[in-house]
């Protein structure tokens, strides 16, 4: 089943829950930018942002940050049904199992996210700790960049190793570009500015359903 997830970092900051409001009925999950301004040069928004959202909308956030095991408790408190963290903010592969076990902890979904240029290698040891990967198809940081095609073969290679996981594609998502990522075998597209940028949003979600 493919699921349709909007990125709140394209919505109108001033009215957040009427722009969740506009699409609730036709979307599957909320996808919740987190930047630190170190990760990636870019900041939003923390957990109360995240409390002061009103939807019953799955909730995943997108850890680009740092430092992410510092922030886990918070984002949990404030609603996140699910926590994807980059396997970039870790210099070692013990401290990523650790926190990958933290969040299953806390009770919420986990998601590991991979930059354009990391290789799918690393997913290896995780598979049996993690329920979707986000794959980069942009370099994070900033909403309305274009599809970087190159991501087209990784996301076959995941598939390959990883027959059920679920696979997220983030970044230049519109409905010729998730054409390509379902083919290869996404099962999640998340898009911002496709959405939230259409003169009708309803429309422009079939478009990436179909
Ligand atoms: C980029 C973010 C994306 C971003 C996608 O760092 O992770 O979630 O919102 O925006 P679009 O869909 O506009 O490329
Ligand atoms: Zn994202």
């Amino acid at each position: 089943m493919l699921k349709i997830a909007a990125s709140l970092l394209s919505c109108d900051f001033g009215r957040m829950n009427e722009d969740i409001q506009s699409i609730e009925k036709e979307i599957d999950e909320l996808h919740i930018d987190v930047m630190d301004g170190h990760f990636v040069p870019n900041l939003t928004f923390g957990p109360v942002v995240i409390k002061a959202l009103k939807t019953k909308l799955k909730k995943d956030c997108h850890l680009m940050v740092t430092n992410p095991g510092a922030l886990l408790e918070d984002f949990a408190k404030a609603g996140a049904d699910q926590i994807t963290v980059h396997v970039e903010s870790f210099s070692r592969e013990s401290n990523l199992n650790e926190l990958l076990y933290r969040i299953r902890e806390l009770g919420l979904k986990v998601g590991v996210s991979l930059k354009p240029q990391t290789s799918p290698v690393v997913l290896k040891g995780i598979l049996d700790k993690i329920d979707q990967v986000l794959v980069m198809t942009v370099e994070p940081g900033f909403g309305g960049q274009a599809f970087m095609p190159g991501m087209v073969e990784k996301i076959k290679d995941i598939r390959k190793i990883a027959p059920k996981l679920e696979i997220a594609v983030d970044g230049g998502i519109n409905a010729e570009t998730a054409k390509l990522c379902v083919a290869a075998g996404a099962n999640v597209l998340v898009a911002g500015s496709y959405i939230f940028g259409a003169e009708d949003r309803g429309e422009a979600i079939r478009k990436l359903k179909n």
